[in-house]
């Protein structure tokens, strides 16, 4: 038992039937079926391979593809492809969730076999907006269909998406009711980390926050601010913009509709507030970049054109963030500066990503674009600890107990 809450090796495997949710949700390239990036799928290994070699049968949940931010469901199938080459056996795979097909192929694996069922999210209950609208308990989570049809089947709940800590559905929250259940080895590594560094973090310790997950970001700023945590927060991406706004700063129209669009408005009154309180702490950017005629151009804050879309923090901002990060002595990294993906906007994150890899800070980062952007750049051996979670990790650093942490100490308890 850690944290209070049960691991795996406190349970018998041989012969049992696990339902382990992973988080292996990853970028998708449709055209070819393929994944852009497999680092949370190589995360994930170390939990499966130890189930399958306890001779557990192993049925992996995951979800693909958020219907939030994105509507980008798509089929696990490639990941059972890249867990069979990872992990050296085949990781089954079937096209159904909790419908008879599923239920039979559960029903026939053998011991040490691996099946992953196809993306969670297709059933409807699943979904984070049925989550948001219907705030279900998680008890009511263990009456949905998924629990209901899967549970049966199985000995033992193993949850090892520490990436999807934070939402609260029933692959995640509910089955901790009605089975025993443990946390997976990722989860329970990401969760020490985490937590040691939260509390006895190296001064100065530095929060580099950029990206488009707003809510999160914005949740998370005030408590690292008000515990002593964060002795300076950088802003980049659609929280700079944010950031910008609330100080009466021209961000182009096209920054401000997409702020608006996306029904952020309401955190420009919050970043104000959160500015005026922390002045020292929140660096926002002197320069923003955005391209026009598919060129990169840069303004000075305070000149900048009105009717661009700030697209990339500018190059002096890049260098003096570079110059805090390499002076930081812990620094946690959630969000690129800009859209990366494009040459012409990636040099913020390129530079900051730079930096990153020079300072001898202990530096952690966490979340998908954050990883991609890692990865992009060569510097994934040079970060101290790559998290898998985003969301997840900044929801943690809020101080909040998270929905699955609750759901599996609940079951701790219950099932002693
Ligand atoms: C993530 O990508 O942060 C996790 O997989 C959770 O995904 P979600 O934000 O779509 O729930």
């Amino acid at each position: 038992m850690r944290f209070g809450i049960r691991t795996i090796d406190e349970f018998e495997l041989e012969g049992k039937t696990v339902l382990c949710r992973v988080d292996i949700n990853q970028p998708v390239d449709r055209k070819n079926n393929t994944l852009k990036d497999i680092t949370r799928i190589k995360a994930s290994v170390p939990t499966i391979k130890e189930l399958s070699d306890k001779g557990a049968k192993v049925v992996l949940l995951a979800h693909q593809g958020s219907d939030i931010e994105y509507k980008n469901f798509y089929t696990t199938q490639p990941h059972s492809v890249v867990l069979s080459q990872l992990l050296g056996r085949e990781v089954q795979f079937i096209d159904d969730v909790c419908g008879p097909a599923a239920r039979e192929k559960i029903r026939s694996l053998k011991n040490g076999e691996i099946l992953l069922l196809d993306n969670v999210r297709f059933v409807s209950e699943e979904q984070t907006l049925f989550e948001l609208k219907l705030c279900l308990t998680h008890e009511q989570q263990a009456q949905t269909q998924l629990v209901q049809k899967l549970a049966p089947l199985a000995d033992l709940y193993v949850c090892d998406a520490f990436a999807a800590a934070h939402r609260d559905q029933p692959s995640l929250c509910g089955f901790e009711q009605v089975l025993p259940s443990a946390m997976g080895r990722l989860f329970e590594k990401e969760y020490c980390v985490i937590s040691e560094l939260m509390e006895n973090p190296a001064h100065p310790c530095t929060f580099v926050l950029g990206g488009a997950k707003i809510s999160d970001a914005f949740m998370m700023m005030e408590t690292v601010m008000s515990k002593g945590v964060a002795d300076t927060v950088l802003t980049g991406g659609l929280v700079a913009n944010i950031m910008l706004a609330a100080m009466n700063e021209e961000i182009g129209s096209g920054s401000m509709e997409f702020i608006l669009k996306s029904n952020y408005g309401e955190y420009i009154e919050k970043a104000k507030e959160l500015y005026l309180k922390y002045p020292g702490i929140i660096k926002v950017p002197n320069d923003l970049a955005y391209v026009k005629d598919g060129k990169r151009c840069e303004a000075v804050v305070g000149n900048v054109p009105e009717d661009i879309t700030a697209t990339d923090i500018g190059s002096a901002t890049a260098k003096l963030y570079s110059n805090i990060i390499k002076e930081s002595r812990t620094v946690f990294i959630n969000g690129p500066m800009g859209i990366f993906e494009a040459e012409e906007t990636e040099l913020g994150t390129k530079t900051v990503w730079n930096a990153l890899g020079e300072t001898e800070a202990y530096t952690v980062v966490g979340g998908g674009d954050s990883i991609t952007a890692t990865n992009k750049y060569g510097l994934t051996e040079k970060m101290s600890y790559i998290c898998t979670g985003g969301g997840a990790l900044i929801r943690f650093l809020t101080g909040e107990e998270l929905p699955v942490v609750k759901a599996l100490r609940h079951a701790a308890e219950k099932f002693k």
